[in-house]
């Protein structure tokens, strides 16, 4: 498969590095700084903290070109508008695997109707200089597998066969019929997560800080409330239903596990994906169903 990966953070490097090494044809789109780094050097990759750096030669391009069989955007919520006016003439289809709480219809209408797919990205990690460090694999990360859907929610031939195409590259993706609304209740759940370890100070200081716990799940739970749809998966529910000493005590735990590291990264990308996605989340309540 013939695939432009949009983005050289994070995720995008490591979802670049998985297709490629899996034969498919990857070109990995960068810019600035990164993009010098990632000529010079070539993609590392480093699991967890540890000292072994791999270099996988993806090819890297400053701009698409051409046409492709999937454009994956792997860029932070309030970068995609600058994407979508720069794949707009590009031919492919386009999956969205980023934090996105407004629906498929800006997307729909930038770049048309039938390019756009939507997902979630299940690898994830931290950016060390040019190193990025993934998360080493555990039971938590084989279970838990990459949603992607088509917005209508049909699972369609093209689907199916991204989903081949992620498993034959070690992601393990799943079809998901209600995708916006996975993405939706996803926001609700990681916005006051991801801003009340900003307020913080750290995963270590909310941890300490039960007062805190407790004012980001109301925060939750009013969001989950105002969601257009039911929460999607319905495990969310739990929010509602369990004790609020026993959520506190849940949320002090995984603070301090690594599943929560990349929620520990304080920059500016993620400062303005915080506040575009709290945008999108306020406006929730707007379209009531
Ligand atoms: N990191 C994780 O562990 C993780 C896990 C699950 C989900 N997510 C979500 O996945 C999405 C992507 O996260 P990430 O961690 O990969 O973000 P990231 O590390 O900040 O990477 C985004 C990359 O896209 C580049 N980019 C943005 N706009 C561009 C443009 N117009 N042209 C070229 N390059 C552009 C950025 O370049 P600049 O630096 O120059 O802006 C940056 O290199 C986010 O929604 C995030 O919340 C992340």
């Amino acid at each position: 498969m013939k695939v432009l990966v949009y983005g050289a953070g994070v995720t995008g490097t490591l979802f670049a590095s998985r297709l490629h090494e899996a034969g498919n044809d990857v070109s990995l789109l960068a810019r600035g700084e990164r993009l010098a780094a990632l000529q010079e050097n070539g993609v590392l990759l480093a699991e967890g903290d540890g000292p072994v750096i791999m270099q996988v030669p993806v090819p890297v391009v400053e701009r698409p070109a051409g046409s492709y069989d999937l454009i994956a955007v792997l860029v932070r919520t309030h970068q995609v508008e600058d994407v979508l006016k720069s794949i707009a003439g590009v031919r492919g289809d386009v999956l969205f695997l980023l934090n996105w709480a407004a629906g498929p219809e800006p997307l729909e209408a930038a770049i048309g109707r039938e390019r756009v797919l939507l997902g979630f990205p299940n690898l994830g990690g931290t950016m060390d200089g040019q190193v990025v460090r993934y998360r080493a694999t555990s039971l938590l990360t084989r279970l838990v597998s990459m949603p992607i859907g088509e917005p209508d929610g049909r699972v369609t031939p093209r689907l199916r066969e991204l989903v081949q195409t992620f498993r034959s590259a070690r992601i393990n993706a799943k079809a998901e019929t209600r995708m916006d609304a996975w993405l939706k209740t996803h926001a609700a759940f990681e916005l006051p997560l991801g801003q009340s370890v900003h307020a913080a100070g750290g995963l270590d200081s909310l941890a300490d800080d039960p007062a805190a716990i407790r004012d980001m799940i109301r925060r939750m739970r009013q969001n989950l409330k105002a969601m257009p749809s039911r929460p999607v998966p319905r495990a969310f529910n739990v929010l509602h239903t369990v004790p609020e000493a026993i959520l506190v005590r849940v949320f002090r735990r995984f603070l301090r596990t690594d599943a929560a590291s990349p929620l520990a990264t304080d920059s500016p990308a993620v400062s303005a994906e915080l506040d575009r996605l709290a945008e999108q989340v306020s406006a929730f309540e707007v379209h009531p169903s």
